[in-house]
């Protein structure tokens, strides 16, 4: 795989890319550890393999309990990580407000399952670096976080 290639224009980039499906409970679990894979692969950092992999199932489980169906997109570069996700669903009317740490709207049957204590999209929010959220009510949501990765030298 070519990632030394430093060029501003055509920059390498390994795009990894999920369906998630309606009611698929373990897709979350699935992407997070076959993207991390990847990521201790290309020799990223604990510290940031760990980050994005809570970002992507805490983004993959909102798809699945919250809305409908979508897909994940992981696109790597040299410099930083974006995980994307994109659903159909009923979207999310206030979003300052489901920023919010422990506002959830999971119905009884999710919390039994352990999951709507409403620190899904706090987490996301700590374990990266930039986050964008748009949504529109009745037809769906895109977040985008991006992890920006330390240069070699600054690995130590
Ligand atoms: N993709 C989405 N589609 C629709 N609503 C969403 C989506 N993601 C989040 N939300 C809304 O934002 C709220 C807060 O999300 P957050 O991930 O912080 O908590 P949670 O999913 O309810 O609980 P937890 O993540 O702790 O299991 C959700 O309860 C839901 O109302
Ligand atoms: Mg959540």
């Amino acid at each position: 795989m070519n990632r030394i290639n430093e060029e501003a224009e055509n920059k390498p980039q390994l795009k990894l890319e999920f369906e998630i499906k309606e009611k698929d409970f373990n897709v979350a679990g699935e992407a997070a550890s076959k993207v991390k894979k990847t990521l201790q692969q290309l020799g990223l950092t604990p510290e940031a393999v760990r980050n994005i992999a809570i970002v992507i199932y805490e983004a993959v489980m909102n798809v699945v309990i919250h809305a409908t169906c979508g897909q994940l997109k992981v696109i790597i570069i040299p410099e930083r990580v974006t995980v994307l996700t994109e659903d159909k669903g009923i979207g999310i009317s206030n979003i300052e407000l489901a920023m919010k740490e422990g506002y959830s709207t999971a119905t009884h049957e999710i919390r039994e399952m352990g999951f709507g204590a409403g620190m899904g999209l706090p987490n996301i929010k700590q374990c990266s670096h930039k986050l964008n959220i748009k949504s529109q009510v009745g037809v769906g949501t895109v977040l985008e976080a991006i992890i920006y990765l330390p240069s070699k030298d600054e690995k130590g």
